[in-house]
């Protein structure tokens, strides 16, 4: 779907990208810049967790040979020189020395990423880039550690990163126009597509698309809805999956921390408040696929049905019809693409390609609301 590999078997002249965390994140993203032909120096404090990426991305190019339209007998000859161009560097020193691009990709963690930053910037030449791949963090915090702000940006790509095409690109107040062009430059050779957004709390897809889980846990809440009703509602919309198979999928931890990083950063607005049907299956333990039960209960890791919890037993005729759910959420996501819009945070043209690539939405708020009337 990234279209990032090229079929040639030598490799483009193309920066030099560094990364900085290994983890799911930082293996993506190393994997994605050496499918374009680029070298890659990867760091990691774990070196456990480089020989996972290192694996993993070994299957991840593998896969994408297959795919490319290549003679048969070179197959194994692309994926084995793309994985030659990937090193491992023992310290932050040493990709530093090498790399135009660094995307850090550490642990969502201020002080530890201010620390990495400060490293880098003492250590990398003046010209080099540097990005955090952060989702919730502010930018303009993290460029606060460094003594050259001008060349720090957030590039906030979306997981799983080979199949996501979308990224985010977003200065800081100081970032220069041209670390912004250069950037949004490499993130094009990586056969990803950005869109241009300000240091703002959940950037475009994490504020936007919030009211797809916060509207739908609300709908579940007064009764109107079931969990599988909302389900089915939103998948007949064109989703690839419901909010509440979307949510177990995720971790309802995961998806309740970001809920809550969104809210806190606008002042708590009440419309985006996390929904307390959230707070109790997290604090429960219920996290959804990785534990077993969230919405759903899985048996050896398939979806066996809802949980007992949010069973019910609907008289025909009293629920919700489909067409009103799906009216209700797409109402609300629109008004904060509306919101999102009057802030500033992006065009709407950006904010229509980011919901559609980096949230699977059939079609993005602004054209929806164009289209309807
Ligand atoms: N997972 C997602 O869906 C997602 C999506 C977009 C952005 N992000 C952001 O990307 C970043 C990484 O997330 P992840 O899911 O890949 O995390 P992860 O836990 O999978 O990986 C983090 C890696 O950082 C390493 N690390 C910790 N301290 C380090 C240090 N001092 N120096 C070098 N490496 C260090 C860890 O060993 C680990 O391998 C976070 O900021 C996260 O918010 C995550």
């Amino acid at each position: 779907m990234t279209g990032s590999a090229t079929p040639d078997l030598e490799p483009r002249a193309l920066p030099i990208i560094g990364v900085v965390g290994a983890g799911a994140m930082g293996a993506g993203i190393a994997q994605v810049a050496l499918e374009a032909g680029s070298e890659v120096v990867l760091h990691d404090v774990d070196p456990a967790a480089i020989e996972r990426a290192r694996a993993g991305i070994q299957r991840g190019l593998e896969r994408r040979a297959a795919q490319l339209d290549l003679d048969p007998d070179t197959i194994d000859a692309w994926a084995a020189g793309r994985l030659e161009r990937l090193r491992d560097a023992r310290t932050l020193d040493a990709v530093a020395a090498e790399a135009e691009l660094i995307v850090e990709a550490v642990l969502e963690d201020l002080g530890l990423k201010q620390e990495i930053f400060r490293a880098l910037d003492a250590a990398a030449r003046s010209d080099t880039i540097l990005a955090t791949n952060t989702s919730a963090l502010s930018i303009e915090a993290i460029a606060a550690a460094t003594a050259q702000p001008a060349r720090v940006l957030g590039l906030h790509f979306f997981n799983p990163v080979p199949r996501m095409p979308l990224v985010e690109v977003v200065p800081g107040e100081v970032t220069s126009r041209e670390v912004v062009a250069r950037a949004e430059d490499i993130v094009k050779t990586l056969g990803k597509t950005p869109v241009r957004c300000t240091d703002s709390p959940g950037f475009i897809v994490n504020r936007v698309n919030r009211p797809f889980t916060i509207e739908a846990l609300r709908l579940l809440e007064s009764g109107a809805a079931s969990v599988e009703g909302i389900d089915a509602a939103m998948r007949e919309a064109g989703f690839p999956l419901g909010p509440f198979e979307l949510m177990d999928l995720t971790g309802i931890d995961v998806t309740l921390a970001a809920a809550r990083g969104v809210w806190e950063g606008l002042g708590r607005p009440d419309h985006l408040r996390p929904s307390e049907i959230q707070e109790r299956l997290a604090a429960a333990e219920h996290l959804g696929r990785k534990s077993g039960v969230g919405f759903y209960v899985y048996t050896d890791g398939r979806r066996d049905s809802v949980a007992p919890e949010f069973r019910v037993s609907e008289p025909p005729g009293t629920a919700l019809p489909a067409a009103e759910i799906t009216s209700r959420i797409f109402r609300a996501i629109d008004a904060e693409a509306e919101r999102t819009l009057a802030d500033g945070v992006a065009t709407e043209s950006d904010i229509d390609l980011a919901l559609r690539l980096g949230a699977a939405h059939p079609m993005g708020p602004f054209e929806r609301m164009s289209t309807s009337g």
